[in-house]
This record gives C-alpha cells, structure tokens and sequence, in this order.
C-alpha cells in the first residue's frame, strides 16, 4: 500500500537514519533504492549508511532480523527492542546524531504524540531531515464515524488511532526551517486520508 508514494519519500533519506516503529521492517528496502542511493560523483552524503531501528513489539523482532539481515550489503541495521521514549530515556540513541528521523505509519498508535515529536526533532542534527507517512483524520463527515468506532478500532488495532490531526500537529511545531506536508490523493472507495511531509530542522 501507497507503495510509490514511501519510495518517492524515503528516496530522500540520507546518512544515519533512525526508523521509528519498524515493525517487520517493510521501510528497509526504500532505503536502498538505488535513484537516491548513487549520484553521478559517487557522494557518500547522498547515501544512508547506517539505520538505528526502534520496534518494541517482541512478536515483530524475528521478521525483523529478517528484513535487516536482507540489506545488510547496503547498510548496517541496529535494532533496538524499545519504544522510542524508552531507548531516549536509556541513551541508546542521543540529540543531534541523526541526519535522518522517519515515521512510516507509526505516530497513529504512539502514546503521546506532541511529546514525541519534540524529542524526534531534538533527536536530528541541525539541517536533518524528519519524512513520514501517515493516516489522519478525515476533514469531511467521516471524522464523526472515526471518532465512534476509534475505541474498538483502538483497542483491536493495537494502540492505532483514527483521529490524530497529525499533519497539524507537525506543522505547527516550531524548530523546523522548511515543512512541507502534502495530503495523498485517496481511492475512491477508501475514506482514510494520508499525508506525508519532509520537514527540515533549523
Ligand atoms: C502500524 S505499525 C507500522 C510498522 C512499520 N513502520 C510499517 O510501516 O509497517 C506501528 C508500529 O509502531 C510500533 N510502536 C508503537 N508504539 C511505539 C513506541 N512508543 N515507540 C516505537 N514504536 C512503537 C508498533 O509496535 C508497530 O510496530
């Protein structure tokens, strides 16, 4: 799913990467595309070198390994079985050491979002790049229907939340020098709007 937006998306990550929210690790292979993997001068700085993968999820870490294991001829993968706030809290990863933060569909089930946010932006070095995916609220009358079934959807879906305004959330925050968030074209028959957004810290 939205399989050429994430490539286009994740084209622009670039040096050490933090993935927020693996999962199986299905982000890995944009990662190594090779349109934003080589430039005509070979330049290293377009390229990732490394990715700290953050996923809590016990059930999730053998596919995981799999999916690291998978590009470990591109780039090394560390793999942290934490949540986000868990591995800041610990220092396994610190402020400014990143050159890349991304979020492939993940602050829709993180617990305290805006809080979230702010330490991923502290997380990037200054000129770093934050790229996410994500579902949100709809703007029409469906947002009414979200916020009914958000409780059991919430509740069978692991944590998932229909009704975060997260585009909003992210362009208001303060500390990025450009932010530039677009809503994806839906199908027809699918009302769950998604947004994606390559924000630029300070
Ligand atoms: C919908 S899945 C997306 C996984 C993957 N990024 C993908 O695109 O398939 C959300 C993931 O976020 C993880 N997650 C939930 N809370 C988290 C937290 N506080 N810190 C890091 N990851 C978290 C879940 O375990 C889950 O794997």
């Amino acid at each position: 799913m939205l399989y050429k937006q994430k490539k286009a998306l994740f084209a622009n990550a670039t040096g050490r990467v933090l993935d927020v929210g693996s999962g199986v690790g299905p982000t890995f292979k944009y990662l190594v595309d090779e349109a934003s993997q080589e430039d005509n001068n070979n330049n290293s700085a377009n390229r990732v070198t490394s990715v700290v993968s953050i996923e809590p999820n016990p059930f999730m870490q053998e596919e995981l390994k799999r999916a690291a294991a998978a590009v470990k001829d591109k780039y090394d993968v560390t793999i942290i079985q934490k949540t986000i706030g868990q591995a800041i809290k610990d220092g396994d990863i610190e402020n400014g050491t990143f050159d890349t933060v991304i979020c492939n569909l993940v602050l829709c089930s993180i617990p305290e979002p805006e809080k979230i946010l702010n330490e991923i932006q502290q997380l990037l070095k200054p000129g770093g790049k934050f790229l996410f995916i994500e579902h949100v609220v709809s703007k029409t009358g469906w947002s009414a229907f979200q916020s009914a079934i958000n409780p059991l959807w919430n509740y069978i879906g692991d944590g998932c939340s229909l009704i975060r305004h997260t585009d909003e959330t992210v362009a208001n925050m303060s500390g990025w020098s450009s932010a530039n968030i677009t809503e994806i074209p839906r199908k027809k028959y699918i009302e769950l709007r998604h947004v994606n957004g390559i924000c630029i810290k300070e």
